[in-house]
């Protein structure tokens, strides 16, 4: 199949467009990353947003969490949960409502960001790195260029997965040599007009080669080697078959130890579990987008729900 090159300028035009990020989660990112800030002021903070502190309130109460009864206030939520906990859920909520795309298997997209961000937060807590909490965000926006590229160009994504199919490749080599522009290019301007931090644009720019992201290569190491294992684990092979094994797969990123494996092993069967609740109750209070679900019919044609992949 001969398909037009993806112009860089309509790339560009198309990230232009995307909405803003809701205010509250560049706040709620700044009193979390502040030490000297009280469960008082996150409070504060995501209580402006009315719209995201009833779905934070919603998940909160989700029969994952196991909390002592209904939490009816956010008051009552942070300090049960965490900060590092509640921010993530803040930013999961808003950009989960802003990448809407029926006909594609969100959910294994989801999943896949989301094993990603509980291993590299695992990884980093398990070897006492500084970022911890930063890590479990860098996993979950790693692929974020992904969204963009499934959403305007299906049938590029659809050419890159047959590619991958018959040849037996990862996602980002067919990719490389089908494309003129890849999801981690696509993801760091959307960093850029999401004005993310530089450690989690790196991340998301670097993840497929953390030795060029500079100074910052370290913390882009843990993301790409959490990728990786997140990967191996869809498979259900790596994790199973122990550390030697895993450890291997990500030896090009990082050294992972005996105590990191188990921990992200520990980790992944436990948060997988919350993931699925979690991911259905997002789509049961997201948005409806007209537009996207036309756009995805179209996109989608006669091959019914397309496969997502991670990597
Ligand atoms: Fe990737
Ligand atoms: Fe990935």
């Amino acid at each position: 199949m001969d398909l037009p090159d993806i112009k860089i300028e309509q790339v560009i035009t198309k990230i232009k467009e995307l909405p803003t990020l809701p205010d509250v989660v560049f706040k709620v990112n700044e009193v979390v990353n502040d030490p000297s800030t009280s469960a008082q002021d996150l409070e504060n903070v995501i209580s402006r947003d009315q719209a995201i502190a009833a779905k934070v309130l919603k998940l909160v109460n989700s029969a994952f969490y196991g909390l002592p009864g209904r939490v009816d206030t956010l008051s009552r939520a942070i300090p049960l949960l965490g900060f590092s906990t509640v921010r993530n859920l803040v930013m999961s909520v808003s950009i989960f409502d802003l990448s809407a795309i029926t006909g594609f298997d969100m959910k294994g997209f989801w999943r896949h960001s989301f094993a990603t961000s509980t291993i590299a937060q695992a990884i980093a807590r398990a070897d006492g790195l500084p970022d911890a909490e930063t890590q479990s965000l860098a996993g979950l926006l790693h692929d974020i260029g992904k969204v963009l590229l499934f959403q305007h160009y299906s049938e590029h994504v659809q050419a890159v997965v047959e590619l991958m199919d018959l040849k037996n490749m990862s996602f980002v080599a067919a990719e490389k040599s089908l494309l003129t522009v890849t999801h981690t290019e696509i993801g760091a301007a959307i960093a850029d007009k999401w004005s993310f931090p530089p450690n989690i644009k790196a991340a998301i720019e670097f993840h497929h080669n953390p030795d060029s992201a500079g100074e910052l290569s370290d913390f882009v190491s843990v993301t790409a080697a959490a990728n990786v294992l997140a990967l191996r684990h869809e498979d259900e092979f790596v994790l199973e078959k122990g550390f030697e094994s895993a450890s291997e797969f990500v030896e090009p990123f990082y050294q992972l130890t005996d105590n990191s494996y188990r921990s992200a092993v520990r980790e992944i069967e436990k948060q997988m579990q919350f993931f699925e609740n979690f991911i259905d109750r997002m789509e049961a209070f997201r948005r409806p987008s007209p537009l996207l679900e036309q756009e995805a019919e179209r996109a989608k044609g006669d091959s019914g729900i397309w496969r997502l992949p991670g990597e």
